[in-house]
């Protein structure tokens, strides 16, 4: 195989991997949802979510503690403040829709590409889709996201809310792009992608976690231009895959080692 093909193979197989890794945080907490018959309760729910998708056997460090307790907070006030539709969205349907490494597989939130056909279809169409489950181009949206407790009122409160980030995008798309070149490089690579596996707290047992210092301790040991050097040319470990570039092989090295350099700056 040439390099070409060995990266375009590289690529597909980590994008499958996150796939999969996703797939079950999702049914991780549609299993909790199952469970708790008597919790029909939204604000119930939201902390639910906070609570199962918060790192499952690990020293929490007290800061970490701190920082989930403000989600949760942040959770009950969202209910508190009648936003349906971005509670069940920031519950449930992110862990498909929020994670552009998956743009190809999954129309991404404020995506305006992704979403301009979709929304001439007309609400009625997207209520239904979202409702019912729906089969297209790129893959299956299942039925209320999986989880058959939501109502279909949860349901369309979460698909006016996505709808509404494809305009908020669009509005800011350009006082975006002229922020960019003035913002650091490194922070902008991780939360533009690294995010995507470093920073999902869920993940902690298959992905290194920024901040996590016991995930991080021996890794940066050995020292800067190995951390570079996996993160450019990927790198096969204990835990798994890092892909090189993280999949994107579009970034030059000099962005990813700037990205690398955020993450052990996290850590310290
Ligand atoms: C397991 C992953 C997954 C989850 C969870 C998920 N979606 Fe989707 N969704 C998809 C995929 C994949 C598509 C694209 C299907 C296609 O067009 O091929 C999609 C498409 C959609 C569409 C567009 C349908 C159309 O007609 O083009 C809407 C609206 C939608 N999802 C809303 C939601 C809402 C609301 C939630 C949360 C309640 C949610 N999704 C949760 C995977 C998911
Ligand atoms: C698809 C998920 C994924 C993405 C995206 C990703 N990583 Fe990783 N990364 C991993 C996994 C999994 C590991 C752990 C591999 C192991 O040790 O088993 C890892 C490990 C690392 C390490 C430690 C390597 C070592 O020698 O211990 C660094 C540094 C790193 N990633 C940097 C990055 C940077 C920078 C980006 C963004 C440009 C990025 N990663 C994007 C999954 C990902």
């Amino acid at each position: 195989m040439s390099k070409e093909q060995d990266q375009i193979f590289f690529r597909n197989f980590s994008l499958a991997l996150g796939v999969i890794a996703v797939m079950m945080v999702v049914f991780f907490v549609v299993a909790q949802f199952a469970a708790s018959d008597d919790e029909a309760e939204a604000k119930m729910r939201s902390v639910k979510v906070a609570e199962v998708t918060k790192p499952v056997g690990q020293v929490t460090a007290v800061g970490e503690e701190v920082e989930v307790a403000e989600e949760e907070a942040a959770a009950v006030s969202e209910v508190a403040s009648g936003d349906v539709g971005k509670t069940i969205y920031d519950g449930l349907c992110v862990n498909c829709h929020g994670i552009p490494a998956m743009a190809a597989m999954i129309p991404q939130t404020g995506d305006a590409t992704a979403w301009s056909t979709r929304v001439e279809q007309g609400n009625e169409v997207l209520y239904d889709h979202a409702i019912n489950g729906f089969v297209g181009e790129m893959g299956m949206m299942p039925a209320r996201g999986s989880n058959p407790k939501l109502t279909d009122d949860e349901v369309k409160a979460a698909v006016d809310y996505m709808v509404g980030q494809v305009d908020a995008a669009s509005a800011g798309a350009s006082t975006e792009a002229a922020a960019a070149p003035t913002a650091d490089a490194g922070k902008t690579v991780y939360e533009g992608l690294c995010v995507n596996c470093h920073g999902v707290a869920a993940l902690a047992s298959m992905i290194p976690q920024t901040g996590d210092a016991t995930a991080w301790a021996a890794r940066i040991e050995k020292g800067n231009d190995t951390l570079y050097d996996h993160a450019i040319n990927g790198f096969v470990g204990d835990l798994g895959m890092m892909p090189g570039k993280g999949g994107n092989m579009k970034l030059s090295d000099d962005e990813v080692k700037a990205a690398v350099d955020y993450m052990v700056q996290q850590v310290k």
